[in-house]
């Protein structure tokens, strides 16, 4: 693709994450209320780049053209919120679904089910009504929810794994399995001192309706 074919195409996933953007704003102020702390300790965005999104096409064994990219990836558009408590992640992903006119494309919850090396994080396609001229069309956008503990380990594991290559790699493996382990134990004792408790009643109980 040329890179004037991809600013054209990706101007509305840009437009998409905005609106997302807007309403993760929006719940981060409102969700609990002006008296309990705010779920969101901070959020990231990102639009892939052209080199990576031709990467992934080639990967994936389809040409790196424009229509395959629409066609084949979903993470054109990516946000990643940063949550203080596993709870704020429930609570947000729960109010992001009551917004009627966005759609929920795919979801992986690697909270509770944790991936087997460890890694963490509540996964969720959303599709985005952009409108124009020609009408209505839902645009993908991906979003990742963790708290600071995932975020620190994901970051973490990504930087040390990435670099290949290593013989001591099964090793490092299970250390850093062993670490997200220890991350979730320390993530549960400062659950046990905050002050949010009476909100999980709330997901509970909207959960049991
Ligand atoms: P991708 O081709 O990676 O998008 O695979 P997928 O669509 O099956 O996605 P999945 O939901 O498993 O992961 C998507 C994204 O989550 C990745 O691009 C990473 O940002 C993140 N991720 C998933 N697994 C890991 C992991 O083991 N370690 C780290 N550091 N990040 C991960
Ligand atoms: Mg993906």
């Amino acid at each position: 693709m040329t890179n004037e074919e991809y600013y054209t195409f990706i101007q509305p996933y840009e437009d998409a994450k905005e609106v997302l953007l807007t309403r993760l704003h929006v719940l981060k102020h409102n969700l609990y209320g002006d008296a309990a702390g705010q779920p969101i300790h901070n959020i990231q965005s990102r639009i892939k780049k052209k080199a990576s999104l031709e990467d992934k096409l080639k990967k994936k064994e389809k040409e790196p053209t424009v229509m395959n990219a629409k066609d084949y990836l979903q993470d054109i558009a990516g946000i990643r919120v940063i949550c203080y408590f596993v709870d704020d992640i429930y609570n947000l992903v729960d109010a992001l679904k009551r917004q009627a006119d966005l759609i929920v494309v795919r979801e992986s919850d690697y909270v509770g089910k944790p991936k087997p090396n460890g890694y963490r994080s509540y996964h969720v396609i959303v599709g985005i009504p952009v409108y124009c001229l020609d009408g209505m069309e839902y645009f993908p956008v991906e979003i990742q929810f963790r708290t600071m503990s995932m975020d620190f380990w994901a970051s973490m594991e990504h930087r040390i794994l990435y670099k290949m290559e290593r013989k001591d790699k099964d090793k490092l493996a299970a250390e850093l399995k062993n670490y997200a382990d220890m991350l979730v134990e320390i993530e549960s004792r400062f659950e046990l001192h905050s002050e949010g408790k009476q909100w999980q009643g709330q997901a509970e109980q909207r959960k049991a309706i």
